[in-house]
Order: structure tokens, then C-alpha cells, then sequence
């Protein structure tokens, strides 16, 4: 640790607990090569994603989110009212307006506070942050979910984006416990760049229309090298500050759960930092890329497999459109 950087601890907050909600239906990459010009060979041996669920129609973030969030209250033995806010962080909202949290909070029988957060990919780990100090300085327990539909803004028949995402939710809630520790969260963004992942028309920029709609403009696009480039070094970096901040060495995590966009990303990440492989978390070889709800989906599929044990350093890391990352630390003292 350098000589500037004094130690942060974590909050006193610890995750009570943890759900999700995955659609029915699975799509394997032999399906998407049945529809266009793509292979189960390509697609696995360059993001390592063989499988991903995608909503029903008619099925929204919402629906999804109000799963996940009933599956970790009753997880933890909460009950509604229990829950003093709820952070609902998704870059594919139900609506432009309203928020999609209180359509959740409505879902669930709760008028306690309830807001979105976009920060995309990164949006569950910027949740956890803004939910953690609100845990830690009196609110009581806060429901975090993260929850995406992104195969309805992605082009079906773009094979450059369509192969990589999937539909999905998680959810956390925190309680205030002093013998715990959550966090520190370097958490950054850098808005310069916004084309390299976005949807370029169908906001306030350049509202809906025809030409649009003729142009497929409202889809999602990126910069696959560019964003892949970003997020390696970001989730690196923004691992690094957190580590250096708790005074631990990389040796110390037991467990990295990073954003699940690409498998060669998550290897990537770890061996720039020094990461044991078998500490690497992988779930997007199952679900795709959902964005915010990744890591949630990650976190209740390492606890499944027993990789989850009271005390053990998780090390969460993300990245996103924005650009915006982070990374965070806790010691898991959770549902188990
Ligand atoms: O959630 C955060 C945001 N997302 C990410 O983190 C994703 C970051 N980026 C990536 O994961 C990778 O850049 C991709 C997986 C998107 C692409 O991998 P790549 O190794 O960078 O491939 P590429 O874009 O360089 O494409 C190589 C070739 C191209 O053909 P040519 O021009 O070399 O003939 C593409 O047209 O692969 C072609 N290609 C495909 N072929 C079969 C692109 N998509 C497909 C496909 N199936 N689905």
C-alpha cells in the first residue's frame, strides 16, 4: 500500500439476502446459428458463452425484478415491510417514465422509497454503494436488484451483439450488522466516449421516428475491440484501488466475481491482477451478458456451487456503457 493511501474499511452492513430470476426459456448457440450467420465454435471460443434466457414476450424488467426481489426477502426471512428503499439498477426500464423501482415496490406491496439507477453494465455494483451507506447510516435494510431484458434493444439479426447478451435478474438485501464489512467501492466514469456502446437514437438526442425505425438506430452498438480493451484494464485498475485501499493483497480474495460480459475478459482481468484462476467466478458461459443483473446472477450461482462461506473476500468488479466501472469488497457474512 503506498504511503498516501490510508486504509478504508468497509461498512458495517452484510448481504441478509439473495434471489434471482432467470427466463424460462434458454436459447444455446446452436439455435442462434440456425437464424444467422454465426456458430456455437465462434461464439464460445470468443466470449465462452454456450447459453443464455431470454423474457417471453410480454415479460419486462420489471417482471423479472419483483421475482428476484421476492426470492431474496423470503431467502432472508423478510418481509415487505421490512425493506426501507429499493434501488433498481437497469439500462432496459420497463418505460421511459416512470422508474421501473416503483413498479417493482408496487409488485411487492411496498411504498418505501424506490428508484432506478442507470450506470449499465455497472449499475448493481454502483446500487450496492449507494445502498450500503444508506444501510450503514440508519435506514435499514435497502433492496438492491439488478435486472435487464436486453435481447428487446438488441437488433436480432446483428450478429455482432445479438450472440451476447441475455435476459436475467438479482437481487440483494442489505441490513445494518456492525461485525460486518462492505466495502471500500472505487467506483469511476468517463462520458467522452458514449458511441462506443450505446443506442444512438431513441432518446431526448435524437427522439424516435421513422427514419429510426428505417435505420435500426434505436438498437444497441459497440466497439467490441474498444470496449473489450476498456474493460480489462478499468476492472484491473478499479480492483487494484479497492485492494490497496483495504490494505490486502490479491492473495487475500477468495473469491472474484467480476461483470460477466466474456469469459476471455474475466481471465484477462485476473491474470493482469494475479488472480488464482480457480478464484474466478464464471457464469456468463450460462447466461449471457444481462449488464446489471451479472453480478447479482453470479453471486447467487457461486453461493449454489458452495463457493460462498462466511468470511471469505469477495471482490466484485464491473464495467459498462458510459463508460462507467468499479470494483468493491466484502466479506461475505450473508444468506447462506
Ligand atoms: O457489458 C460490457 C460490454 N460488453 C463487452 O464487454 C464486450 C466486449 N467485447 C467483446 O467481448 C469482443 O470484442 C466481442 C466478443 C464482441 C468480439 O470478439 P473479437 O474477438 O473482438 O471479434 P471481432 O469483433 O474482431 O470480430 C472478428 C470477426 C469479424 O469478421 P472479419 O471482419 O474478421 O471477417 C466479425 O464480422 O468475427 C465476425 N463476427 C462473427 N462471426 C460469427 C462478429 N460476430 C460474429 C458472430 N458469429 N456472432
Amino acid at each position: 500500500m503506498s504511503a498516501t493511501t490510508p486504509t478504508r474499511a468497509g461498512a458495517a452492513v452484510r448481504v441478509a439476502g439473495l434471489g434471482v430470476r432467470l427466463p424460462d426459456r434458454v436459447v444455446t448457440n446452436d439455435d442462434l446459428a440456425k437464424v444467422m450467420d454465426t456458430s456455437d465454435e465462434w461464439i464460445r471460443s470468443r466470449t465462452g458463452i454456450r447459453q443464455r434466457h431470454v423474457a417471453a414476450p410480454g415479460e419486462a424488467t420489471s417482471d423479472l425484478a419483483a421475482a428476484a426481489a421476492r426470492a431474496a426477502l423470503d431467502d432472508g426471512g423478510f418481509e415487505v415491510a421490512d425493506v426501507a428503499a429499493i434501488v433498481v439498477a437497469t439500462t432496459t426500464p420497463d418505460h421511459t417514465v416512470p422508474g421501473t423501482a416503483p413498479l417493482v415496490a408496487a409488485r411487492l406491496g411496498s411504498q418505501a422509497a424506490a428508484f432506478d439507477i442507470n450506470a449499465a453494465c455497472s449499475g448493481f455494483l454502483y446500487g450496492l454503494r449507494l445502498a450500503a451507506g444508506m444501510t450503514a447510516t440508519g435506514d435499514g435494510a435497502v433492496l438492491v436488484i439488478g435486472a435487464e431484458t436486453l435481447t428487446r434493444i438488441v437488433d436480432p439479426g446483428d450478429r455482432s451483439v445479438a450472440v451476447l447478451f441475455g435476459d436475467g435478474a438479482g437481487a440483494v438485501v442489505l441490513v445494518p450488522d456492525d461485525a460486518a464489512s462492505f466495502g471500500p467501492f472505487s467506483l469511476g466514469a468517463d462520458g467522452t466516449q458514449p458511441s462506443m456502446l450505446w443506442t444512438a437514437a431513441g432518446g431526448t438526442r435524437r427522439p424516435f421516428d421513422a427514419v429510426v425505425l428505417e435505420e435500426g438506430s434505436h438498437y444497441l452498438t459497440m466497439r467490441g475491440g474498444d470496449v473489450y480493451r476498456n474493460a480489462v484494464a478499468r476492472m484491473a485498475q478499479a480492483s487494484r484501488e479497492v485492494l490497496e485501499q483495504a490494505g490486502l493483497k490479491v492473495s487475500d480474495v477468495d473469491l472474484f466475481i467480476g461483470h460477466q460480459a466474456n469469459v476471455r475478459i474475466l481471465d484477462a482481468v485476473a491474470s493482469r491482477l494475479g488472480l488464482a484462476p480457480e478464484r474466478n467466478h464464471v457464469s456468463v458461459d450460462r447466461h449471457g451478458n444481462t449488464s446489471a443483473a451479472s453480478i447479482p446472477l453470479a453471486l447467487a450461482d457461486a453461493r449454489d456451487q458452495g463457493r460462498l462461506h462466511d468470511g471469505d473476500t469477495v471482490l466484485l468488479a464491473a464495467f459498462g456503457a458510459g463508460l462507467t466501472w468499479g470494483a468493491g469488497l466484502l466479506s461475505w457474512k450473508g444468506a447462506s
